[in-house]
């Protein structure tokens, strides 16, 4: 009598789909990923993609993204979101609209990367410059991992990681590039604020060297060292696969490296 009942418990279980070993074993994780379109961000999306992680592959313009369409379009895990890092309202709308949906890893990659030029030189500053540098390069991704905090809160990987540039004195030794070098500074420091903010809950904050890629149609053979964009973003995967809650706040290249 007992068994019998303990049979069409079992029976009920497996009929309901309780305790399904497919449901447990392919939990479907989530990134989102701003600037999706082109260079690094773009990788990302491909490496997350082939992993099965549903994707979340925010851009300026998905009309112009033509690689990226091209790319969802191989890959059913790939949603394409429009988001202008600088459009606090369309930011805000964009969660509004995820609402109650983990989102495992938040990827802070869109930036803006120009120089050398006289406008990011002391005694030449352009003050718009440095205005559009700091609205991109630090209140966005600020302004991103405000928003999203709550879908990554309740995620289970809970990671927020933005990208940032160079070692020691943000790694690019000429002038022209101030704007750009002070800018992923600010950023740097504001990470770790957030680091700091949201550790009692469990998230995890980490900034990342992508080291130098050539995503600007540079030639390889005149540019100095560089890392493919394969090899890079398969290293921050990596570093992301395996960060710890005590590394939280911390930088680390590509390869693994820990940047003082
Ligand atoms: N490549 C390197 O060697 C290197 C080294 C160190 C750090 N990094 C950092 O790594 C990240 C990616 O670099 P990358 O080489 O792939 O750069 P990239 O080729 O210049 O791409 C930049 C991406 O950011 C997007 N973006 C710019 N402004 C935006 C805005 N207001 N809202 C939304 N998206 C915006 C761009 O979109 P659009 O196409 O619409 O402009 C593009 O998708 C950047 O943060 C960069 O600073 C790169």
């Amino acid at each position: 009598m007992k068994t019998s009942r303990m049979v069409a418990g079992l029976l009920l279980v497996l009929q309901i789909g309780i305790f399904s070993p497919a449901l447990l074993a392919d939990e479907q994780h989530t990134v989102l990923i701003t600037g999706a379109n082109r260079g690094i961000g773009l990788e990302f999306v491909r490496q997350y993609a082939e992993r099965d992680w549903k994707v979340i592959a925010t851009c300026r313009n998905p009309d112009a993204a033509d690689t990226l369409n091209n790319l969802a379009l191989e890959y059913d895990n790939i949603v394409i979101e429009q988001l202008d890092v600088i459009d606090h309202t369309g930011i805000d709308a964009l969660a509004e609209r995820y609402k109650g949906q983990p989102v495992d890893v938040l990827l802070n990659n869109a930036g803006l990367m120009r120089g050398p030029d006289r406008g990011q030189m002391v005694g030449t500053i352009d003050y718009e410059e440095f205005d559009r540098f700091y609205l991109i390069n630090v209140q966005g991704p600020l302004k991103v991992s405000e928003a999203f905090y709550p879908n990554v809160k309740i995620s289970e990987y809970k990671t927020m990681a933005a990208l940032t540039t160079g070692k020691g004195d943000k790694g690019i030794p000429i002038p022209g590039f101030s704007l750009y070098k002070t800018s992923k500074a600010a950023l740097d420091a504001w990470q770790k604020e957030i680091a700091i903010r949201w550790k009692r809950q469990g998230v995890r904050v980490v900034t990342l060297l992508p080291g130098r890629v050539l995503t600007h149609g540079e030639d390889p053979n005149t540019s100095m060292s560089h890392v493919s964009v394969d090899k890079s973003v398969a290293g921050m995967l990596q570093v992301l696969d395996n960060l710890t809650m005590e590394q939280s706040g911390q930088t680390f290249q590509w390869d693994g490296e820990f940047i003082e």
